[in-house]
């Protein structure tokens, strides 16, 4: 094969895009499935106690019902370890407002969701807890098993240099429950026949969801296919099985031989799809008079349900984005009677970084020195815990040519400083980080024609990420062949196991075991000659990565926003956001900067807009749709650029990428807050920066 491809750095076109704008491409609901049932749930309207009756005799009586099912029919499942959330319709007990309590199944969907306002439960109800205070007494630190890396990490002494450090930070931040809103809601398809069981489902990961359906039901793996072969966006929200998957295969259960389908609706969306919790964390930090930090601590809390431990690992990107001689973060827990939250978009690091990088400013005040420069004085040389040396770290880099980008130079440090024809206007910086993560565990088979074709078979997804576009250039890439002579083939459990596309490792894990398998298949094809007339196949396992445990992996970036905000009414606009990145070496710059772009416009709507309200007195979300759920819109957006940096890493994975779905996000709250302060003198500590918080000067 003498054909160079240089089908890596290629800005190319996605190559679902054509479907998708014709309308061509099928999501899970829309698959053409003969004689589909439909399936509407019955949510629960307490948020804590039990189940004592429930009345179906109106809804199963209904034409075009074909069944009701409840915890008295429902089949029997086993529950996962650690997922109590999916345990639907196998007890009387409710563990919050809105939960899966009965479903109907009928010939039409509107026939299914008349009969299921007509089911009646009755209710044993007890108190309900339901708000996360940072005084509460009830947290815990979370198990290991729910992250993987240390919950409390100590070096030096904290405690003694925050008392005697010669400047000294103590504040505390806040970051509102956040949905993933993907445009497509959660949708699945199920048929249960005599072959076993099909699954069409909107998922992150089809390998993951046939091993909890599996788990779940007991079932053979060989006789239970997924299918996932568009995604309307996840955000995280998809990367697990969700109860709406196992309602609709106890419903299939029930009617063999008989699709059913399930949509959730945008209001179901709220308390069936996760959310990132809102958090409460504590900063402190002691620093000399030059900026130079002598102990940092950070605490965050944030709350659970009862069903399920997740934790927001906020104090995750800690330990990894300054030098800290003295340093300490706490994790911490508690659980309450609300729906269960998940990883959304940069989990942990995203709001975790909110309230790093608006200490940084704070303290950059405190000092009198230039935000940049402050964080330049902090750069570690090695990363503060683990002691390894990072892979590649670009922060400054991206700082500085973001400052010269930005003109920087030209900025007033002085808040309160511009005011053009009543809005005051300022801007902010913040850092973004991200790890550089690899999932173990995939397979790719590469499948060469005598014709010039070659076959890549992986049961990767693409969320709407552009996973089929830039993998598909990374297989070119390792055979060494055009791009239009790849065929990829993935979401479907009939191709080899895959890892879920999830912690921006899609690329770096899938990528991996494809350029192991191109590379066997280049091997055999060099001895042999060409390609035989039946073909030439070689599946391959992931391989590890031996650097993996000599260096920290970790992807950074820097983020510039213009703020204005009306001095009257406390408006805030955000005329124009820079984002600086390292990440590696860029696959496809076009959908790279879709990525970076998304996360940056996704953490403008944290900053400003994003904010779920939970009525203690009932346990639910009152706004629970897009009307009042607001979420920054076109309007809302002004000039973003993206711009990456060059980055050459030979440790990350054999292409040298590293994520860049989540590392948007990462930052642009923080950028847009400081910037905020700079504009207005005003320090807003609690997300989202509405007027209300803004007009009381
Ligand atoms: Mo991402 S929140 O790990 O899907």
């Amino acid at each position: 094969m003498t054909v160079t491809a240089r089908a890596m750095g290629e800005v190319i076109d996605r190559i679902d895009g054509p479907d998708k704008v014709r309308g061509v491409a099928r999501y899970a609901f829309e698959q053409p499935l003969d004689h589909p049932a439909y399936l509407y749930p019955v949510q629960s309207t307490i948020a804590r106690g039990r189940i004592i009756g429930i009345d179906c005799r109106s809804a199963s009586s209904t034409p075009g019902v074909l069944m009701v099912l409840n915890q008295y029919n429902a089949p029997r499942t086993n529950i996962p370890a650690g997922q109590g959330e999916l345990n639907i319709l196998q007890s009387d007990r409710v563990a919050f407002r809105n939960q899966f309590v009965a479903g109907v199944i009928a010939e039409t969907s509107e026939i299914a969701r008349h009969a299921a306002s007509l089911v009646r439960l009755e209710y044993q109800e007890e108190p309900h807890d339901v708000e996360l205070h940072g005084d509460r007494d009830d947290f815990w630190v979370p198990s290991a098993a729910s992250a993987q890396f240390p919950m409390e990490l100590d070096k030096g002494d904290v405690d003694a240099v925050l008392t005697s450090a010669p400047v000294r930070l103590d504040r505390v931040y806040t970051t509102a429950r956040q949905y993933h809103n993907p445009l497509e809601p959660h949708t699945t398809a199920a048929l249960w026949s005599e072959d076993g069981l099909t699954l069409y489902v909107s998922t992150q990961g089809v390998s993951g969801i046939r091993d909890v359906v599996t788990a779940l039901f007991g079932l053979d793996p060989g006789r239970v296919r997924v299918v996932s072969s568009n995604v309307g966006g996840a955000f995280g929200s998809k990367v697990h099985a969700n109860p709406d998957v196992v309602l609709t295969l106890l419903a299939a259960r029930m009617v063999p031989n008989r699709p059913v389908k399930f949509a959730l609706t945008r209001q179901q969306m709220f308390s069936q799809a996760g959310y990132r919790p809102p958090t409460v964390q504590r900063l402190q930090i002691g620093a000399e008079r030059d900026g130079r930090i002598m102990a940092f601590s950070h605490s965050s809390t944030s709350a659970t349900s009862k069903l399920v431990e997740y934790a927001e690992h906020c104090t995750r990107p800690t330990a990894t984005i300054y030098a800290a001689p003295n340093l300490r973060t706490r994790q911490l827990v508690t659980s309450l009677d609300v729906p269960t939250p998940c990883i959304m978009r940069a989990p942990g690091d995203c709001p975790g970084m909110f309230a790093i990088e608006c200490a940084m400013d704070e303290l950059a005040v405190e000092c009198g020195i230039d935000p940049i420069e402050l964080r330049i004085r902090n750069e570690p040389e090695i990363h503060p815990a683990s002691g390894l040396p990072f892979s590649s770290r670009n922060l400054i880099g991206c700082l500085q040519e973001g400052a010269q980008r930005f003109d920087w130079e030209h900025r007033d440090p002085k808040p309160r400083a511009r005011n053009e024809l009543g809005w005051l206007v300022g801007t902010g910086v913040a850092a973004s980080t991200y790890h550089a993560l690899q999932q173990s565990g995939s397979m790719a088979t590469i499948r060469a024609d005598p014709d010039g074709r070659y076959t890549v078979l992986i049961a990767a997804a693409d969320m709407g990420t552009g996973t089929w576009t830039a993998l598909t250039q990374v297989a070119a890439d390792a055979l060494g062949v055009p791009v239009g002579s790849v065929d990829l083939r993935i979401g479907d459990t009939a191709y080899p196991n895959a890892s879920s596309a999830g912690g921006s490792s899609g690329i770096a894990s899938w990528g991996a075991v494809i350029c192991e398998a191109a590379g066997q298949l280049r091997d055999r094809l060099g001895r042999g000659g060409s390609i035989p007339r039946q073909g030439l196949e070689v599946t391959a396992r992931m391989p590890e990565n031996r650097y993996a445990s000599q260096y920290a992996l970790h992807s950074f970036g820097a983020q510039f926003a213009e703020v204005r905000v009306n001095a009257e009414t406390g408006e805030v606009r955000v005329p124009r956001l820079l984002g600086v990145f390292a990440a590696g070496r860029i696959v496809n710059p076009k959908t790279a900067r879709s990525q970076l772009l998304g996360g940056m416009t996704m953490g403008l709507s944290m900053a400003l807009h994003e904010e779920g309200v939970l009525d203690p007195r009932f346990g639910h979300v009152v706004n629970q749709d897009l009307a009042t759920y607001h979420v920054s819109s076109n309007a809302d957006v002004g000039d973003v650029e993206v711009h990456c940096l060059d980055e050459d890493d030979p440790y990350v994975n054999p292409m040298g990428t590293k994520g860049v779905g989540e590392l948007g996000i990462v930052g642009t709250a923080a950028a847009i807050a400081n910037a905020v302060y700079h504009a207005t003198g005003v320090r807003i500590r609690d997300l989202p920066i509405t007027l209300d918080k803004l007009v009381a000067w």
